[in-house]
């Protein structure tokens, strides 16, 4: 046997972490360094998910960063009280930064507007500027195998299964550079009032950028998983962006971790 359960095994594979499906499958004698990994494609840390959740952990407090500069914190004001066709317009002719010189299409968000669960990454970059939709590229391929993982999808469906997806950014920087802090800075008004719209249970912050616009810090996401966060209210799990785990396959069991942290989190915050 190879301890996973059925729900469990689903979700590794999903993800891409290969799964011995029995004994007969591991190798008799492991070689020392890749073949010692025993069930997965990893050599640390092992993607088990606890048998007895732990005790909620507790809400960490991010480092102050001055994100927001006096010019878009002014133009949050009206952006904050638009409701989601204003919003689309809004972000559509948006022109308060350079980056609107080199866009094909915004990227707004896609996904059901009562999702439960929200997800946070950077910025569009070439495919996503050309399709108008965040994550269609190669890690947005990986995204939707974690989604997949947890019973959900970008396709339609249900506000339980249904997630809303979303950059820190609406339109894609020059060759895929980072994106800048006054860009992020005027970019933050939509993606607070995408989530105060959505109101989701929780959100999936990935990467660092997403970790900047949510929670104001500059913390490595190193540090910041394996806690909740908060969010006004809405309760944060940090997480790998998917190009990145696209690099670096040993931090998918890491992502799986967060995932695990996160389905738990909604569980125990779960009216009942
Ligand atoms: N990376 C992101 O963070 N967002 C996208 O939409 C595509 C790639």
């Amino acid at each position: 046997m190879s301890g996973w359960d059925e729900r469990q095994r689903a979700m590794l594979e999903a993800m891409g972490l290969r799964v011995w499906q029995n004994a007969a499958q591991a190798p008799e004698s492991p070689e020392p360094a890749a073949a010692a990994s025993t069930s997965v494609d990893r050599s640390e840390p092992p993607p088990a998910r606890p048998a007895a959740p732990p005790p909620p952990p507790p809400v960490a407090t991010p480092p102050a960063m001055p994100l927001r500069s006096a010019a878009a914190s002014a133009a949050a004001g009206p952006v904050a009280q638009m409701g989601w066709d204003e919003l689309r317009s809004a972000v559509a002719g948006c022109r308060a930064c350079t980056l609107c010189e080199g866009r094909k299409n915004t990227v707004f968000g896609v996904g059901n507007e009562q999702a439960q669960w929200m997800i946070v990454g950077e910025a569009p970059g070439e495919q996503e500027d050309q399709q108008g939709e965040p994550f269609v590229g190669p890690a947005g391929k990986l995204l939707d195998n974690m989604l997949r993982a947890i019973q959900l999808t970008r396709a339609p469906g249900t506000p339980e299964q249904q997630v809303f997806i979303a950059n820190t950014l609406k339109c894609r920087p020059p060759r895929n550079r980072n994106p800048e802090p006054e860009e992020l800075a005027q970019c933050a008004p939509y993606l607070d009032r995408q989530i105060a719209l959505v109101q989701p249970r929780i959100i999936l912050a990935m990467g660092r950028f997403a970790v900047q616009s949510l929670l104001q810090s500059n913390e490595a996401i190193g540090r910041l998983r394996g806690r909740v966060h908060d969010y006004r209210g809405i309760p944060v799990i940090v997480t790998y962006h998917p190009a990145y785990l696209l690099r670096n396959l040993v931090d998918k069991a890491r992502a799986w971790e967060d995932l695990c942290l996160a389905l738990d989190t909604v569980e125990q915050r779960r009216p009942r």
